[in-house]
């Protein structure tokens, strides 16, 4: 089958109000500084879940603004696809509770796990739906509270993270318009390098566990940095190559937001200038698999994706898994 096979009817952002800035881990005992943090990944701030905010309550303000822009109501959605790395509870998946929340009484609804990579992996699934006339509707989520599976007193890690949820309707192709390409890859033995160790069904939560925190997410900095640039970079060119384009023919370049180096690095390997590189982990750090669809949303809020657009999204995480796409707006 030719693609276009689906495109994206609307997108939305659930960002929790609570403002955490670099300055403010002085507060927890945390030793480092604002200059640190900046220099090494970009992050300035970072939004955290307070007051009962959830990995399941940003899902459905996102899902809702991107219900509300594409003009689809919650009993014509026929699949939710929530990607989280950080679910509210390990039964049942966090999407039955988005499901009930918005009251999409037709739709199966299931979480997938594939890290930062996980909305992206989310799309191409929703695309397969769409292709086999499984659904004619799917509600693509990435949601994270990640400050809830992080060691706050790990300075290596908390400072880099950040709680948010972005969203997209999916639906059949239109006319030209929608994915053009996309690229799915993971390497599961490199697992070690970027995981949550305990706490999971092969060693459940124990007071030993608690004790030695090796239920919070650990991460071997300077080794995902060099797979995430090396992968991203693969990963960039096999979405090009997919659709028969280069980085010239590219109008904006949405990658994973975990760290302006390696965005830089990406961007440089595939030829598209800065100008043309969506970037707002400045803001938000990385909210893992959310990130690319709030970039998304606040790339079409700001008018810089808008119809006739060519868009390059390019992601890495934990596994490692990695992932890209292009679509046409
Ligand atoms: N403040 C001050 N100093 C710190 C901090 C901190 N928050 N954290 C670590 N340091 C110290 C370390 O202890 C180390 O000190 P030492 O040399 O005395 O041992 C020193 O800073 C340098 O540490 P490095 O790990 O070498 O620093 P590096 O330049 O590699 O930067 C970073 C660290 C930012 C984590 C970087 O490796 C990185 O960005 N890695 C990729 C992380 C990433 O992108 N992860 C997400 C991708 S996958 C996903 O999104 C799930």
């Amino acid at each position: 089958m030719k693609r276009p096979l689906a495109y994206i009817a609307g997108t939305g952002r659930g960002l929790p109000a609570g403002v955490m800035t670099n300055h403010d881990f002085a507060a927890l005992g945390i030793e480092t500084t604002h200059d640190w943090i900046v220099e090494r990944s970009g992050i300035h701030e970072r939004r955290i879940a307070r007051d009962g905010e959830s990995t399941c309550s940003m899902a459905v303000e996102a899902a809702r603004k991107a219900m509300d822009r594409a003009s689809v109501t919650p009993g014509e959605v026929d699949a939710i696809i929530l990607s989280t790395a950080s679910p509210d509870r390990l039964l049942p998946s966090t999407a039955v509770d988005v499901q009930a929340a918005l009251g999409a009484t037709r739709a199966a609804a299931f979480d997938l796990s594939a890290a930062c990579s996980g909305w992206l992996y989310g799309l191409t699934v929703a695309e397969g739906l769409l292709t086999a006339g499984s659904a004619e509707t799917v509600v693509v989520i990435g949601s994270e509270k990640m400050s809830a599976i992080l060691d706050w007193t790990d300075r290596s890690t908390c400072v880099l993270f950040g709680d948010g949820a972005g969203a997209a309707v999916v639906k059949r192709a239109k006319q030209h318009r929608g994915i053009l390409s996309s690229f799915l890859r993971s390497d599961g033995t490199l697992a070690d390098l970027l995981h949550r160790p305990h706490g999971g069904a092969r060693t459940p939560l124990s007071e030993q566990v608690l004790r030695d925190r090796t239920h919070f997410v650990k991460m071997a900095g300077r080794e995902v940095f060099k797979y995430a640039v090396r992968s991203m970079a693969e990963a960039a060119d096999r979405a090009l190559d997919g659709a028969r384009l280069t980085g010239q023919d590219i109008d904006l370049l949405i990658p994973h937001q975990a760290n302006v180096r390696i965005i830089e690095a990406t961007a440089k390997h595939a030829n598209i200038p800065i100008e043309k590189v969506f970037i707002n982990v400045d803001r938000y750090g990385n909210t893992s698999s959310a990130t690319i669809p709030i970039a998304l949303d606040e790339a079409i809020e700001s008018g810089r994706v808008h119809e006739g657009s060519t868009v390059l999204f390019v992601t890495f995480g934990a596994g490692f898994t990695w992932a890209s796409m292009v679509v046409r707006f």
